[in-house]
């Protein structure tokens, strides 16, 4: 099988990891490397973070480069109270072994990519800081990747499009407007899978599904999954699969989501309206390229696809 050649910017952050080990059960994908962003926590942790989880699943021959320490032009505010101190919710992995790569997340993109031109797609789950400083330092590699799939934004698409950092605003967006806003300039191919799609229960994780995750002889990736599910249910009532989702549509699952083009504007700034994403409804900047959007989800089917990779049943 010729595998789907993936890049993921992240910053683990539970769902992150989440995301991650999907990636990881998804027998289609080949990982190149995890590049990642301050965001959830300090980039120090979320490096790694993402080296104990590849180290968990013994996948530590994956690099991790280590990027972005704040966005653009705001300090960094992180959601450790939310993730847990430890950025991965007090999951007691061991602390990670390996170095992160001497090699800057930006070269690494714009290196791979135009050694495989239009063959590998970007998973960002994270502000979008590296991939803004990646078309900043190489403007040439937006036409060399297959595309760019994010998690990012709510768009009034549908009835569970609110803001989770601010009333309107989602946290990827708000932390680095700045370079969303160079992202979605940029001409790439993009699909944004916002809080449109990521707040809608059907795509959440309860009680039932965490059973499920600790069946007696799961493999370890449920093992650890149910570890992330477990906290964020008993700190958050339920396990929003922000990330995750992200991933599944990097997984070419049609049926899972549906998207529309629409042109999309940011609100830079600080102000009380900084990160708010707009999808425009006509075309307003002939030079802007529409981004698609999710507006569709089939909730049962992603827990499904999620579910099974990750417990192997
Ligand atoms: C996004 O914010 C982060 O806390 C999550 O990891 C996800 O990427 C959801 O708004
Ligand atoms: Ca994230």
């Amino acid at each position: 099988m010729k595998k789907q050649l993936l890049i993921m910017d992240m910053d683990p952050g539970v769902d992150d990891a989440l995301a991650l080990l999907l990636a990881l059960r998804s027998p289609e994908i080949q990982l190149l490397g995890i590049t990642t962003t301050a965001g959830n926590a300090p980039v120090e942790m979320t490096s790694l973070n993402a080296m104990r989880v590849l180290e968990y699943l013994n996948a530590s021959d994956i690099p991790v480069m280590q990027g972005a320490q704040k966005p653009l032009k705001h300090r960094l505010v992180d959601a450790l109270h939310y993730h847990g101190p430890d950025g991965l919710g007090e999951s007691e992995l061991p602390p990670a072994i390996s170095p992160v790569q001497a090699i800057q997340p930006w070269d690494f993109i714009a290196h791979a990519a135009a050694s495989n031109p239009d063959k590998i797609t970007l998973v960002a789950t994270g502000p979008l800081t590296n991939i803004a400083l990646t078309l900043q330092h190489h403007p040439e590699v937006a036409h060399h990747l297959a595309g760019l799939i994010l998690m990012g934004g709510a768009y009034g698409l549908t009835p569970y499009s609110k803001g989770n950092q601010t009333p309107y605003a989602e946290f990827n967006m708000w932390q680095d407007p700045e370079a969303a806003h160079m992202v979605f300039a940029s001409g790439m191919n993009i699909h944004a899978i916002g809080l449109d799609i990521s707040l809608d229960p059907t795509t959440c994780l309860y009680e039932q599904q965490l059973q499920q995750l600790q069946q007696k002889s799961a493999p370890a990736a449920a093992q650890l999954a149910s570890k992330l599910v477990d906290y964020a249910i008993k700190h958050h009532g339920r396990c929003e699969m922000h990330d995750p989702l992200a991933l599944a549509a990097a997984l070419e699952n049609m049926e899972i989501f549906g998207f529309t083009p629409k042109q999309v504007k940011i609100t830079r700034g600080n102000g009380a309206k900084r990160g708010v994403t707009y999808a425009l409804i006509q075309k307003k900047t002939p030079s802007l390229h529409p981004i698609y959007i999710a507006n569709k989800v089939n909730g049962s089917r992603f827990l499904e696809l999620f579910l099974t990779r990750i417990t192997g049943k």
